[in-house]
């Protein structure tokens, strides 16, 4: 079953990743049993991003609202495979939204816990060595391209992401945007994304959602953004 999904979901393998498969020997058979996506444990504490985002969002937003992605993903997955084990490939496809909505939310939330870390550690700052030079070389400079990456999420109308990209084709950065929980795919590899749902901000800045935009850069783990420009 997984193994056709990856087929012809490809959008999505980063998600089917995460859903442990049986011992090799189990699938040796001519069927195999998936596991479930799970909710990635947090690399620092809740509160380890305050002042800049509570611990009272990041708590809600990772046990409930990420969770619910996870949810949505596996009943989705669930549902397509019976549809198919029926060989109602109508009502598989009929179901493609909900699992590009939950799983591109399993994705994206996935990225995005990585591309924070507490101002005290890695969080903040610039980055430097091949990613400051790729930034200069396709905006200018970094306070360009972060001015750019704040007017798109700026410009994001509803429920959105903003993201910093690498096209492997041309080989360049992209600043691109994905509405509701649309996933980053294609020749497309998403190197920072910042999540521009209300749900991320709301608590803490209500309505003042530039505010957030600024204080975000303050736990941006460059880090972890070069080390995924490296592998692009
Ligand atoms: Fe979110």
């Amino acid at each position: 079953m997984a193994s056709t999904l990856m087929r012809t979901t490809p959008a999505l393998r980063g998600a089917l990743r995460s859903r442990a498969m049986k011992p090799a020997a189990a699938m040796a058979s001519t069927t195999f049993v998936r596991g479930k996506a799970t909710l990635p444990d947090m690399p620092y504490d809740y509160g380890a991003l305050e002042p800049h985002i509570s611990g009272q969002i990041m708590e809600l937003h990772h046990s409930k609202h990420h969770q619910t992605y996870v949810n949505g993903l596996n009943s989705a997955l669930d549902s397509i495979a019976e549809a198919e084990g029926k060989g109602d490939y109508t009502k598989a496809a009929s179901l493609a939204p909900l699992l590009n909505f939950h799983g591109g939310g399993h994705l994206n939330h996935s990225l995005f816990w990585e591309n924070l870390a507490p101002a005290s550690r890695d969080g903040g700052g610039e980055p430097d060595g091949a990613l400051k030079k790729a930034i200069d070389a396709d905006f200018g400079s970094f306070d360009t391209f972060r001015k750019q990456m704040n007017t798109a999420l700026a410009g994001i109308q509803g429920s959105g992401w903003a993201w910093l990209a690498k096209d492997k084709s041309a080989g360049n950065l992209q600043l691109v945007t994905r509405a509701n929980q649309d996933p980053v795919t294609g020749n497309l590899v998403p190197l920072l994304g910042i999540d521009a749902w209300e749900h991320a901000y709301y608590l803490q800045y209500q309505n003042r959602k530039a505010e957030y935009f600024d204080a975000i850069w303050n736990v941006v783990n460059w880090k972890t953004v070069a080390e995924r420009f490296g592998k692009a």
